[in-house]
């Protein structure tokens, strides 16, 4: 079988359920409900490629302040002031004042001279919400812009982290959104109900041409940032919920 070299996201026990990491350039969807740990994964993305793999990043973020960010990180034992100025993790902040700004920022030109001047090889966009806000009254459109992206993104040889909401509640129940078929791959955030409190899961929905993990898996967040638990199943969709509880 044919040999691929993956980019290992560097989030732990991530890579191992993933069966080696991202397929090197391709396009890789975060998506889950408000709250899920979305953007710290994006953020993990970036900042493990440089901490582990010594590759520079971009995280471009639309919703939030660079600042925002930067104190997320902070909070998860990350020094990302040095490593910004080491030229490895870059910060974009997108505010989403007027759509001629935007229409900018995700110029492919703007993106490639970025690339290009940092040598990033992860791109993270946080989040999806802009190429809403962009053609929000044109879903072809829409489409044809991501997948136009996507493209290039791969062109220019990085490989690319998009962070998307999703309005579900469960994971039996998730409504697929237009761009789950668009992305190489996607993983999906959730929060499970264990009696009176909930906790983190996430699966991947797919990974084109790679046999990935059919589970469901318990995550934390905490210092280091992301922990997938790879031995575990979620206690919510155990016996061991009782247990649980009493912890
Ligand atoms: N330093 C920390 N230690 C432990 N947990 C944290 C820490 N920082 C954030 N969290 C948890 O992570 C959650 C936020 O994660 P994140 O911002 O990645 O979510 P998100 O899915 O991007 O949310 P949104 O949809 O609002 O953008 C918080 O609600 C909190 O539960
Ligand atoms: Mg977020």
């Amino acid at each position: 079988m044919e040999e691929t070299k993956f980019v290992k996201t560097g989030i732990d026990g991530l890579d191992e359920i993933m069966r080696g990491g991202i397929v090197p350039n391709s396009s890789f969807l975060v998506t889950g409900g408000p709250g899920t740990g979305k953007s710290i994964m994006g953020l993990q993305f970036v900042i493990d490629g440089a901490l582990k793999f010594n590759e520079p990043g971009v995280y471009i973020t639309v919703e939030e302040s660079a600042d925002d960010i930067r104190y997320y990180a902070r909070r998860l034992g990350w020094n990302i002031e040095e490593l910004e100025r080491k030229g490895l993790v870059t910060i974009i902040e997108q505010q989403v004042l007027e759509r001629s700004m935007v229409k900018s920022l995700v110029s492919i030109e703007y993106i490639k001279q970025l690339v290009r001047e940092k040598s990033a090889k992860r791109i993270v966009l946080d989040s999806l919400t802009l190429f809403n806000f962009m053609y929000s009254n044109d879903t072809t459109t829409l489409r044809t812009e991501l997948i136009r992206f996507i493209k290039n993104m791969r062109t220019i040889g990085v490989t690319l982290l998009m962070i998307s909401d999703r309005y579900s509640t469960g994971i039996d129940d998730i409504a697929y959104a237009e761009e789950d078929f668009i992305f190489h791959g996607v993983v999906l955030l959730s929060k499970l109900r264990v009696q009176a409190s909930y906790e983190r899961c996430l699966h991947i929905v797919k990974q084109r041409g790679v046999d990935h993990s059919m589970k469901i898996y318990p995550f934390k967040i905490g210092e280091g940032g992301i922990t997938v638990i790879t031995d575990a199943t979620p206690f919510a969709l155990t016996s061991g919920r009782d247990q649980r509880i009493k912890e």
